[in-house]
């Protein structure tokens, strides 16, 4: 193993000098020259100069197929043509700030109203602050402050929940942490605690594999909440992509708030949340002692066209169902790869997550985030991103594996054959 590590860092050395460069210059004004933690990687980050369609080239000059797509925000590729029109023609028309209630604001909040079957929608600049701002609905509407959470959750950078409740989280006190798919830690956490406010959750968690929700487990937080007088909150920020209405279109229970990010703004920073108008009008400015949200961008030109065009043009139905057959194909693939080694991929649709471990998994015994932690090989995992990035695709160093709507064919069968080549090269290994 260390022999392979050797060679594979070795050789992302020997491609990547300018961004070793620049990961010193960085290194002068961002502290670790990071500004976004999930990036960092190790001996240096690859600086990416540009993308095109389904490609990236980095500061060196090397060519990857895109598989990241942005963590879900870069759905449309790099320079989609609808895009780029809108976003020109909003430059040149409307104009950036308008400092001011406009009719674009309206438009897209009816039309995600009506795909995501939402009451009242109102929008954020991120994820992050869609969930947080969830929240406060839920606080203020139920009058009540603490919130059931899932270990291995990542509702935003200050709603971290991968191995506990870290240092930066907000509100230390208020979360009521449960296992996922653990539906008798559900009952017992809502049997010891009278005060919960809500339940947020993603009905497939990301964070820790795009691990799917079972339907007893989803079922059982409806129940007990509705018993209990709090509020489910489904996490679509990742998800809404899986389906025309959202994963939530597909499930057999309905939450009371969703929230929405990532692609949804067209490339642009975005967040939404909405659900039941008798919540949300906690924020109504027409109703004496409402909550506020504010913030300055939350109604921007840019994003609120972007927005609009790329899914009523682009993210449509039809190609909603292609993406995501495209990834179960791919999955599927993978796993007939992996099979009988320490590599599994789980998750649904386009958005999916390779695992590498100790012992040998099935995709199916992958139930919470912890039935990876304690058996993860980070070697295994370290030598696989190096060895695929060597080879011209951008995957995530986490495992992530997200397309966008753009990746040919022909570019899924080359990943393909890749893995392959990894598998029978380390078969020791693996
Ligand atoms: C499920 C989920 N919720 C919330 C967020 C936060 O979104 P943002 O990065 O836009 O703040 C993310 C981001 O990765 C996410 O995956």
């Amino acid at each position: 193993m260390e022999l392979a590590l050797q060679n594979a860092v070795t050789r992302f050395q020997e491609l990547h000098p300018e961004s070793r460069r620049l990961h010193e210059l960085a290194l002068e004004s961002l502290p670790g020259g990071n500004t976004r933690t999930l990036l960092h990687t190790a001996p240096f980050p690859v600086f990416m100069r540009k993308g095109e369609g389904s490609q990236l080239w980095d500061e060196d000059g090397n060519k990857y197929y895109d598989l990241v797509g942005e963590l879900s925000a870069g759905l449309f590729g790099h320079s989609h043509p609808t895009l780029q029109k809108v976003l020109t023609d909003t430059i040149q028309n409307v104009g950036l700030s308008l400092g001011a209630t406009n009719v674009y604001e309206q438009q897209y909040a009816s039309l995600l109203c009506k795909r995501f079957g939402l009451e009242r929608l109102r929008f954020t600049n991120s994820g992050t602050e869609a969930n947080l701002h969830c929240l406060a609905a839920a606080r203020k509407f139920t009058g009540r402050r603490k919130v059931m959470v899932f270990r291995g959750a990542y509702h935003g950078s200050v709603l971290s929940f991968g191995d506990g409740i870290p240092e930066n989280n907000v509100d230390q006190n208020d979360w009521v942490l449960v296992q996922y798919n653990d539906s008798n830690g559900v009952q017992e956490a809502f049997a010891q605690h009278d005060d919960i406010a809500a339940v947020i959750l993603e009905g497939i968690q990301g964070s820790g594999g795009f691990i799917s929700g079972s339907t007893d487990f989803l079922r059982t937080i409806r129940e007990q909440s509705e018993k209990a007088g709090a509020l489910m909150i489904l996490d679509e920020v990742m998800t809404s992509r899986l389906a025309p209405g959202g994963l939530k279109e597909t499930l057999e229970v309905k939450p009371d708030l969703v929230t929405l990010g990532k692609y949804l703004g067209g490339g642009l920073p975005f967040g939404a949340f909405g659900g039941r108008q008798d919540i949300m009008d906690v924020f109504s400015p027409l109703t004496p002692g409402a909550l506020a949200h504010s913030g300055t961008f939350q109604n921007n030109t840019l994003m609120l066209h972007a927005g609009y065009a790329g899914l009523s043009e682009v993210y449509t139905p039809k190609v909603v169902h292609a993406c995501n057959s495209q990834g179960d194909d791919l999955r599927r693939r993978l796993q007939q790869i992996f099979a009988g080694s320490k590599f599994c991929v789980t998750g649904q649709g386009s958005l999916m997550y390779i695992h590498a471990t100790e012992t040998r998994l099935l995709p199916e015994q992958i139930t919470r985030r912890d039935d990876v932690g304690a058996v993860e090989s980070t070697e295994l995992k370290k030598l696989f991103w190096l060895e695929l990035v060597n080879a011209g695709f951008w995957v995530q160093i986490r495992g992530a594996i997200i397309l966008n709507i753009v990746t040919p064919a022909s570019a899924i069968d080359a990943f393909v054959a890749a893995v392959e080549g990894f598998c029978s090269r380390h078969r020791d290994l693996i």
